[in-house]
């Protein structure tokens, strides 16, 4: 019942120097408490080169507080990852709607390193590794009788019997880190007068190829 839960703590003032660590213990909380079915779905909009936007739900699987990105897994040749390789930026959003809280973070996208997919894949339930290798995902499907087909041939390839099988890890499936360059943390308040702040920073690309990022600048925002 909405009424019984304990206010939500706002955000502390002045405002903390970096926003990903309390993202981070939002989310844990979340996961425990477990109050909604998946406290770890995140929406995620990518655009097209043109700058058109498209949305769906990804699972969150880590908010790394230092250096500062989050992780989900999909399929690289899916849609949202053929708009990531076109325009390599990406917003996200979780909602915590049992603990009134809104994480927002915008930034730049690139592939997790090969070895965390791999770690990430072979920790997966049998019939999603199988499902990873048999759904060309956001491609069209003539019936679903041509999937249940994909994934009986993928079984036999593999040659998974039971609950058993070794499934490597298709090599268009695996992770993403969305780096942050902003973060916005929202707390319900009461009467309406809600907590908001955005947290800004630069992200450069060495020359390395690593990208740098620059120290945090938070900003309390009107709600
Ligand atoms: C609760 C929930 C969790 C989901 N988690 C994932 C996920 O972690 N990775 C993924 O690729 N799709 C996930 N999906 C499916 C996506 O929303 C989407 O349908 C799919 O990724 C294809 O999107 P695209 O065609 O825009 O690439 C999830 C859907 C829901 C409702």
């Amino acid at each position: 019942m909405r009424g019984m839960t304990a206010p939500t703590e706002l955000l502390d003032d002045p405002l903390p120097a970096e926003p990903l660590a309390i993202a981070a213990r939002w989310l844990a909380q979340a996961l425990h408490e477990h109050r909604q079915p998946n406290p770890n779905a995140m929406m995620l909009a990518t655009s097209t080169r043109q700058g058109v936007p498209s949305a769906r739900v990804v699972l969150c699987k880590e908010i790394i507080a230092d250096p500062g990105y989050v992780v989900f897994y999909t399929n690289y040749l899916s849609r949202k990852g053929r708009e990531l390789q076109d325009n390599p930026r990406a917003a996200a959003v979780l909602h915590f709607d049992a603990q009134h809280r809104q994480v927002r973070i915008e930034g730049v996208v690139e592939h997790t390193p090969q070895a965390d997919s791999d770690a990430y894949f072979a920790s997966r339930a049998l019939a999603s590794r199988v499902g990873a290798w048999a759904s060309a995902q956001s491609e069209p499907l003539q019936s679903r009788e041509q999937l249940l087909a994909a994934v009986a041939a993928i079984t036999t390839r593999f040659g998974v019997s039971g609950d058993d099988g070794l499934v490597p890890r298709p090599p268009h499936w695996g992770g993403y880190r969305l780096w942050a360059e902003a973060v916005e943390l929202w707390v319900e308040g009461a009467a309406r007068i809600h907590d908001r702040a955005r947290w800004v920073r630069s992200l450069q690309r060495a020359r390395d190829g690593q990208l740098e990022c620059g120290p945090w600048s938070a900003t309390r925002l009107q709600p």
